[in-house]
């Protein structure tokens, strides 16, 4: 029997979670895109890969391809990345061009979304190239790092942030320092919602990341959690910085000895780990109910050794792998039905009730 909005928002104050069937019901999938990612900002690509005018960039709004381009005024315009034709994917990848051509039949449309050309077109009576543009998304930034929301008018991206940028600056945090380094890319058979919540808990730390919880101390007293409207804050710290290189594997001389895991509604993260200057914006695209692309865009100082990013790296991927396997495991149990709802330990997992009222609210 399904519980009523009332059980629900009753339920989730006193920890008990959301249905698992959400984690594995296509209509609630479905749902979910009207409902959040047709309006919220999602993390696109990094500001360097649309620097240059003509620069473009393929992402994603939840379901929804989306591509992100410099036009010759300097300005940055995001588009639905669907061809007003026949609904092929206009733009493929990254690159360079003077327009964004289709490649099924070469309708080709300027870098501000207009079509400009589209063959045989001159033959049809009625036919208007100014009705077919590409249709607009909303764009915004936040350091080197490009957002798109489908809803026009969504609120500045700052509203969702809050007080986020003003606490990564106050630790240290430099993002006019960094570069894009990298981008990493991994299907995941489990929905977004539970590696979301998956994130935003150090509790499992100490059983499912032995390497990690060997560098930052994960003892609740030690480990902050905190949120905001719309995001959540994990700050931790090395474990023994006084002694050697508190466990890392990596040089930790001169660089940050804090970790920071930070959330914003509602697939975004950014990661710092200690160690030389560094952040990560890992971030997740829906695929359907039971499967998510995560995705990682690392950036460093500049200076920072090779080495020092193979290491920091490989740290990230064995922490994703070992998470990887606990989601996928949720995910089969939530597809099954043998249990509907679970139970937070509230003082260890408010930030995935918090998390779960975004969801709630938004669904209702
Ligand atoms: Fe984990």
């Amino acid at each position: 029997m399904s519980r009523t909005e009332a059980d629900l928002a009753a339920g989730l104050d006193a920890g008990i979670t959301l249905p698992f069937s959400w984690f594995a019901d296509p209509a609630v999938f479905r749902a979910e895109q009207e409902r959040i990612f047709a309006r919220t900002w999602q993390y696109a690509v990094p500001t360097e890969w649309v620097a240059e005018p003509g620069e473009f960039a393929t992402c994603h709004a939840g379901l929804v391809p989306v591509v992100v381009v410099r036009d010759h005024d300097g300005n940055l315009n995001g588009f639905v990345n669907i061809c007003r034709h026949r609904a092929t994917e206009v733009a493929q990848g990254r690159g360079k061009r003077e327009s964004l051509q289709c490649p099924y039949h070469a309708w080709t449309y300027g870098l501000d979304g207009g079509l400009r050309a589209a063959p045989r077109s001159d033959r049809e009576t009625g036919f208007d190239r100014a009705d077919y543009c590409l249709r607009r998304v909303a764009i915004d930034t936040w350091g080197p790092m490009v957002f798109v929301n489908r809803d026009l008018d969504a609120p500045p991206l700052a509203d969702v942030l809050g007080e986020l940028p003003a606490r990564v600056a106050a630790a240290g945090i430099d993002f006019g320092a960094l570069h894009h380094h990298s981008r990493g890319e991994w299907e995941v058979a489990a929905n977004w919602k539970a590696i979301v919540e998956n994130y935003l808990e150090c509790y499992h730390c100490p059983t499912a990341h032995p390497g990690f919880s060997k560098l930052i101390d994960v003892d609740p007293d030690e480990y902050q959690l905190t949120s905001g409207e719309w995001y959540s804050s994990q700050v931790g710290h090395v474990r023994e910085p006084a002694s050697g290189n508190g466990g890392a594997p990596y040089s930790l001389d001169g660089g940050s000895l804090e970790a920071h895991f930070h959330y914003v509604w509602p697939t975004f993260t950014i990661n710092v780990l200690p160690g030389p200057a560094n952040m990560t914006a890992f971030f997740f695209v829906p695929v359907d109910a039971g499967r998510t692309l995560t995705l990682a865009d690392s950036f460093y100082a500049d200076g920072v050794s090779e080495a020092d990013i193979a290491a920091m790296e490989e740290f990230g991927n064995q922490v994703g792998l070992e998470d990887q396997a606990l989601v996928e495991s949720i995910q089969r149990a939530a597809r099954s039905g043998g249990l509907e709802e679970g139970r937070l330990l509230l003082e260890s997992e408010h930030l995935i009730q918090h998390f779960q009222r975004l969801v709630e609210r938004a669904l209702r």
